[in-house]
């Protein structure tokens, strides 16, 4: 059976887990007609994020980057300095930095300011009808980052018009207006990041504006420009993918009620609903990488320079390592989920979106007796990397 994957594809981005189910069963190690290898297999991609010969230096190839406007336009040139699209020493400089800010106690530390936002926006909805994305799910992770950047709050809408633009320079669906967009939109953030930079050179805060200005790294600064291309990318990595956890987990949960009745009746297994959420529907749908040299996969070699595609959401539903896959099960043990990637960039901000998602179950159910979706024909993003919904119509009672 010949199978034929395009993740542009409209019916993909409403319900991929067909394709990924053909894909694993009959050509798990996939050569695509766009140029990328497929890979659809829990173990296979496990493998390819851990192996040393997987790069993330995207810009380095001609093609991605003249996509993208190219080498010399400011996007490409920002994300040359992402610590995403690093490999090796240039990437550890920069994360052996920015991890400081996610220990598993700076975190839980921002627990009751999270807790209060999410009141505070939910006081707003009160009863009723509300497209939940906009209405909690987008603002609560998009001000938090705010917050932990050090970004004044009021500016919050602007700077997610602008990261929008810029977070599809990782998107393999693209158009000729993205890349205008997004450059555009990279110009006008860069700018506003410098502003900030200047008032943090001369009074440190304590957020990571302030940490990146003034952090030591094998005896020297980061430069300006490392600091506005990480600002840049953690404005992208903390609210695009939490917005996107919110919305499909309440998604799944509300076309499984027993699973929400049982979070309903046992809210201590909520942490452990969102790992399970993650691995269902995860909201970054692909991660890819170029090989630097070969990298074997049982009997089939993928040649150097091989530029590879790993399905997370294909990985997640794999029934060699996870039974009976296609069910959510909030209780399901041992789920160690791909959702969050693995081996040298493994998400740094895990912790802290699975507690804002946590969060927001949590104050949901204690809030609504009811929760019903009250839209049939449910619109997803255009976004193939990211996979959510534009709009969660609800209907919230008492
Ligand atoms: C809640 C849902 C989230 C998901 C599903 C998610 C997913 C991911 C994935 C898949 C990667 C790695 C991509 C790759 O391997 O190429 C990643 C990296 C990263 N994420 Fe997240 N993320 C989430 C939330 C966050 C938040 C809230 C933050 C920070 C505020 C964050 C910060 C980062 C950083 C800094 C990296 C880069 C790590 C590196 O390159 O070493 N993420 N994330």
């Amino acid at each position: 059976m010949t199978v034929i994957f395009d993740p542009r594809d409209p019916s993909v981005r409403t319900d991929p887990y067909p394709i990924y189910r053909r894909l694993r069963e009959a050509d798990p190690i996939h050569q695509s007609d766009f140029g990328y290898w497929v890979l659809s297999r829990y173990a296979d991609v496990d493998a390819v994020l851990r192996a040393p010969e997987a790069s993330s230096e995207f810009y380095r190839n001609t093609t991605w980057a003249n996509r993208r406007g190219g080498p010399e336009s400011p996007l490409v040139r920002s994300v040359q300095n992402w610590m995403l699209m690093l490999d090796g020493p240039a990437h550890r400089r920069i994360r052996s930095v920015i991890s400081k800010v996610f220990t598993r106690a700076s975190v839980e530390r921002l627990r009751p300011r999270i807790a209060a936002e999410t009141g505070r926006l939910l006081d707003a909805v009160g009863e009723g009808e509300t497209d939940l994305i906009q209405s909690l799910a987008l603002p609560l992770p998009v001000t938090v980052t705010c917050e932990l950047l050090g970004l004044p709050t009021d500016d919050r809408d602007q700077c997610r018009r602008w990261t929008e633009h810029i977070s599809r320079v990782i998107d393999p669906s693209i158009t000729v207006q993205d890349t205008a967009d997004m450059n555009a939109a990279e110009v006008e953030f860069r700018a506003y990041v410098s502003g900030h930079i200047e008032e943090r050179r001369a009074t440190p805060r304590d957020d990571i504006l302030s940490l990146l200005v003034h952090a030591e790294v094998d005896g020297d600064r980061l430069s300006e420009e490392e600091i506005i291309a990480n600002i840049q990318f953690l404005f992208v990595a903390g609210h695009e993918t939490t917005v996107n956890l919110i919305g499909n987990g309440l998604l799944a949960l509300l076309g499984h009620p027993e699973q929400l009745r049982m979070l309903r009746d046992n809210p201590e297994l909520i942490p452990n609903s969102v790992d399970e959420i993650s691995r269902y529907d995860p909201p970054v749908q692909i991660v890819s990488r170029i090989l630097t040299g070969s990298v074997g996969l049982g009997d089939v070699t993928l040649p150097e320079g091989a530029k590879v595609m790993l399905l997370f959401g294909a990985a997640g539903r794999d029934p060699e390592r996870y039974p009976d896959p296609d069910r959510l099960d909030v209780t399901r043990t041992g789920t160690k989920t791909l959702a969050f990637s693995g081996g040298p960039h493994y998400c740094l901000g895990a912790g802290l979106g699975k507690m804002e998602t946590s969060i927001v179950l949590t104050e949901l159910l204690r809030r609504y007796s009811k929760i019903e979706l009250t839209g049939e024909d449910l619109v997803w993003r255009r976004n193939v990397s990211f996979r959510g919904l534009q709009e969660l119509p609800l209907r919230l009672m008492h």
